[in-house]
C-alpha cells in the first residue's frame, strides 16, 4: 500500500549508495536476461547461472569501492570481511530458477547488518539498511531502521486486512533435501484457508511485497541469510511483523521464515501449531477416490443418454 501523502523522508545514510549498486547490477541482469543464459545444477534442482557469479563480482567490486569498510557475505561464495562492524548479505540474482527459464520474476537483495563488538558468528545483530531492485519492473524497495520503508521513493505500508481467510499470502519450496520438506502440507492448508497462496519464486520480492500491502504473509522453510536480510528490515519498518514459525524471534540463520501484515500473525502461528501437531488438517480426495468419482460419474451421464 502506498501512502498518499508521503511524510518527508528522513537522512539515509546507506540506501542510496546501495540503490545505485542494485541498479547497477539489475541492468546487467536484464542484459544476460534478453541474451539467454545456460544453466548449470549446485544440487539436485538448484540452478545457477553466469548472471548469479557475474552479478556477485560486479557488486564486491563496487561495494569495496563504495562501502570499504564493510564486510559482504554473498550467496556466490564471497565471505569478506566478516569480523567488521557492518556486513552486507548479498543475494545477486534471487529466483534463479525463474531467470534460467525466462519468467520475468527476479531481483537483486542487500541486506545490511550492523554486529557489536563480542557478537559470536551465530548471534545476530540488527539489519539496519535493504534494498531489494526488481530490474524488470523498475522497483526499487528500500529501508533503513527507523527511517520508514519506500518503493521507488515512496513510502510503503503492510496492508490492514485483519483475517486470513481475505488474505493474499506467499510462500516457496527448498531446492535442496525437497523430499524431507512437510511445506505442501502447509501449501495445501493455507490455500483452503485464505483467498490463495503464490509461489513466485524469488523470497525477497515475496518479503518486499508483504512490506508494499500486495500480500498479506509469507512463510518458508530453509532461507539463507542473503535471501531474507533485506525484505526482514523492510516489513519491520512497514510496520509487519516477523518471526520463527512459533511466533518467536526471528534469526537469520533460523531456517523458519514468517512475516505477515502483523494483523493475520498470531492466527498463522496458531496453523503451524495445529499442523505441526497434526490437527485440524481439512481432508481432501485421495487421486484414486478422485478417479472412481469420476468414472462413477461417467457412468451416470452414459446412463441417462
Ligand atoms: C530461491 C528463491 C525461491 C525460494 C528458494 C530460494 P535463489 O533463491 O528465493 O523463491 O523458494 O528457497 O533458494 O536460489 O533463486 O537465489
Ligand atoms: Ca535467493
Ligand atoms: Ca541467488
Amino acid at each position: 500500500m502506498i501512502e498518499k501523502t508521503a511524510p518527508e523522508i528522513r537522512q539515509l545514510r546507506w540506501t542510496p549508495k546501495a540503490a545505485e549498486i542494485a541498479r547497477e547490477a539489475g541492468a546487467r541482469l536484464r542484459e544476460f536476461f534478453a541474451e539467454g543464459v545456460a544453466t548449470e545444477y549446485k544440487g539436485d534442482v538448484d540452478l545457477v547461472t553466469v548472471a548469479d557469479r557475474t552479478v556477485e563480482k560486479l557488486i564486491r567490486t563496487r561495494m569495496g569501492e563504495v562501502f570499504p569498510e564493510h564486510g559482504m557475505y554473498g550467496e556466490e561464495g564471497t565471505r569478506e570481511g566478516l569480523e567488521r562492524e557492518f556486513r552486507w548479505y548479498v543475494d545477486p540474482l534471487d529466483g534463479t530458477t525463474n531467470f534460467a527459464h525466462g519468467f520475468p520474476q527476479f531481483c537483486v537483495s542487500l541486506g545490511l547488518e550492523q554486529r557489536g563488538a563480542g557478537l559470536k558468528e551465530d548471534e545476530d545483530g540488527e539489519l539496519v539498511a535493504a534494498v531489494i531492485y526488481d530490474p524488470m519492473r523498475d522497483e526499487l524497495f528500500s529501508a533503513e531502521r527507523r527511517q520508514g520503508a519506500t518503493v521507488n521513493g515512496k513510502r510503503i505500508q503492510v496492508s490492514k486486512t485483519s483475517v486470513l481467510a481475505e488474505a493474499l499470502v506467499a510462500t516457496g519450496f527448498p531446492s535442496r533435501k525437497r523430499h524431507q520438506n512437510p511445506n505442501i502440507h502447509f501449501y495445501h492448508e493455507i490455500t483452503l484457508r485464505s483467498h490463495g497462496v503464490r509461489r513466485a519464486g524469488s523470497a525477497a520480492l515475496d518479503l518486499a511485497y508483504v512490506a508494499a500491502g500486495r500480500l498479506e504473509g509469507f512463510w518458508e522453510f530453509n532461507l539463507n541469510p542473503w535471501d531474507t536480510a533485506a525484505g526482514i528490515l523492510l516489513v519491520e519498518e512497514a510496520g509487519g511483523r516477523v518471526s520463527n514459525f512459533a511466533g518467536e524471534p526471528f534469526r537469520l540463520n533460523s531456517e523458519e521464515t514468517l512475516v505477515s501484515n502483523g494483523l493475520i500473525h498470531d492466527e498463522l502461528v496458531g496453523i503451524f501449531e495445529d499442523l505441526f501437531a497434526g490437527r485440524d488438517l481439512t481432508p481432501l480426495p485421495s487421486p484414486e477416490e478422485f478417479a472412481a468419482m469420476r468414472a462413477e460419474r461417467e457412468i451416470k451421464a452414459k446412463g441417462l443418454e
